[in-house]
Order: structure tokens, then C-alpha cells, then sequence
């Protein structure tokens, strides 16, 4: 029985598509997450850049007593998944590979789709990752530098959205894929849109679900569950506005977040030194 929290990270709100499958899969354990909103977005940085953020962030996280950290981003897991490994005393889950794995297995004509940050497209992961399965399978990537911050405004289901998502979808649908990765964690918080404009027989990829399992199962082989009778409870940190954070959190996650407490970039900084 080990009774520390889950850390889970993002630049923002998106990597709590990630938290919410967590929620579902262990509503016994204690969550921490912190939305780097001060420094988003982190797609259009280069991978060293991120790389940094990641450590620092996720030093941050283990300074606090956290039992396991969930790299809820695809451009920070794709910068620096073995970084952090190394580094962390903890345990390390990232979530790119459940989404190339699950992508290569479900395309039918070996065509599949990529959408996601430069920096994830530039890192080369995730062809990697379908290739280790299947390299036969042609991945047309696309990076998509207008979502992130679309989905953090105001309005994220606006026309301009929708007309972000047709831009990046148009030379996936001129290659004929079949199947899509959403391989950005804010992408699943607008997956009607993306489902609307590929329409059904474009199936759409993203592995939140597999992520907690992964986590679930990695507390397990540890030894370091919670107790499962118990009811868990979760605590929001973020760089940047906490208004903000509580506003789009709590409407995307849909769940009351009482309070945003904010953290300091330097102090991330601080516990990577
Ligand atoms: N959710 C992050 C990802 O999965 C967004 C990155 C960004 O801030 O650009 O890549």
C-alpha cells in the first residue's frame, strides 16, 4: 500500500484526457496535475527546449512525493520519455506507444495519418513506433501548429477550429488514410470535430484509456497501489492563470475543481537543478 499521489503533466488542459481515463481506471488513488500554461505551447519549440521543461516539470512533480509520473504530452514524451526515466527515481509512463501500436494494427490498407505538434511530427516517434509493428505502413504525418492554442481559448469549438482541423485533415484524406492518430493530448477534447470532418470509416486513434492502464499496471508490478476502497482525490497546479485553468479544466474534464493553486516557473526550474 503506498499512499503518495500520481503525478500527470501537460504544457495545459490537454493532458487531462489522460487524467480523466486515470479517474475511471483507479478512483481509489490520489492525483496531482500540473498544466505548464505558462510555457504553452510547447509544439512549436525545439525538442532540446522541451526537453528541459520536461525535466523540470517532472523533477518538480517527484520533489513532491509523487509515487509515478504520467507524461500526459505527446511533444514531451516524444522529446524526452528516456530523459525522464533516467532521471526520476520513479516510474516514467509516457503515451506515445499505445497510440503507433494501436494505429498500425487497426489500418486496414497499411495508409494511417499522423496529427500532432511540429515538435512531435519532427521527432520522428511515432514512425518509429508503427514501424516496430509494421514497416510496411505508410505514415503521412501532419503537424498542426494551429490547434493547441485554439483549443486553449475561449471559445475552443469555433469556426476557426473547425477550419484548423479541415486544413490539417485535407492531405490526410488526398492520401487516403484509413486510420488517424491524434497524437496530441489536447486533440481529444475536439474529437467530434475531428470525427465530423474524416467522417466513419476514417478511424481515429488516441490512447488515454490504454495510458491508465498502463499506469494501473505499473503500480501493480511496484506494489505501489492505494487503497481500492478508498475514494481518491486530485489536486490542480499550473504556471499560469489559475482562473483560466479552473474555467477550461473544468468544463473539458467535466468535474468541479474547487481551486487552481499556482506554481512558479522558477521553482521548476528550481527542482531540476
Ligand atoms: N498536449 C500537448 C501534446 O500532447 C500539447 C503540446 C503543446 O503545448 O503544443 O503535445
Amino acid at each position: 500500500m503506498d499512499g503518495r499521489a500520481i503525478g500527470v503533466f501537460d504544457s495545459g488542459v490537454g493532458g487531462l484526457t489522460v487524467l480523466h481515463e486515470c479517474l475511471v481506471t483507479m478512483p481509489h488513488e490520489d492525483f496531482v496535475y500540473l498544466g505548464d500554461n505558462e510555457r504553452l505551447p510547447y509544439g512549436p519549440r525545439p525538442l532540446g527546449e522541451i526537453r528541459r521543461f520536461a525535466l523540470e516539470v517532472g523533477s518538480y512533480l517527484a520533489a513532491h512525493d509523487v509515487k509515478l509520473v504520467v507524461v500526459a504530452c505527446n511533444s514531451a514524451t516524444a522529446a524526452a520519455l528516456p530523459d525522464l526515466q533516467r532521471a526520476l527515481d520513479v516510474p516514467v509512463v509516457g503515451v506515445l506507444q499505445p497510440e503507433a501500436h494501436a494505429a498500425a494494427r487497426a489500418t486496414r490498407n497499411r495508409r494511417v495519418g499522423l496529427l500532432a505538434t511540429e515538435a512531435t511530427v519532427a521527432s520522428g516517434r511515432y514512425e518509429a513506433l508503427v514501424w516496430s509493428v509494421d514497416a510496411g505502413v505508410e505514415v503521412h504525418a501532419v503537424p498542426c501548429p494551429r490547434l493547441v492554442p485554439l483549443i486553449e481559448a475561449d471559445d475552443p469549438f469555433s469556426a476557426e477550429t473547425v477550419e484548423a482541423v479541415r486544413e490539417a485533415a485535407a492531405p490526410l484524406k488526398a492520401a487516403g488514410v484509413d486510420t488517424v492518430i491524434l497524437g496530441c493530448t489536447h486533440y481529444p477534447l475536439i474529437r467530434p470535430i475531428f470525427q465530423r470532418v474524416f467522417g466513419r470509416d476514417v478511424t481515429l486513434v488516441f490512447s488515454a484509456d490504454e495510458t491508465a492502464r498502463e499506469v494501473a499496471d505499473a503500480l501493480a508490478r511496484k506494489g505501489i497501489e492505494n487503497d481500492p476502497a478508498r475514494e481518491g482525490r486530485y489536486r490542480f497546479l499550473t504556471t499560469g492563470d489559475p482562473d483560466a485553468f479552473r474555467a477550461s479544466g473544468s468544463r473539458f474534464l467535466q468535474l468541479p475543481i474547487a481551486g487552481v493553486e499556482r506554481v512558479a516557473v522558477a521553482e521548476l526550474a528550481g527542482a531540476a537543478a
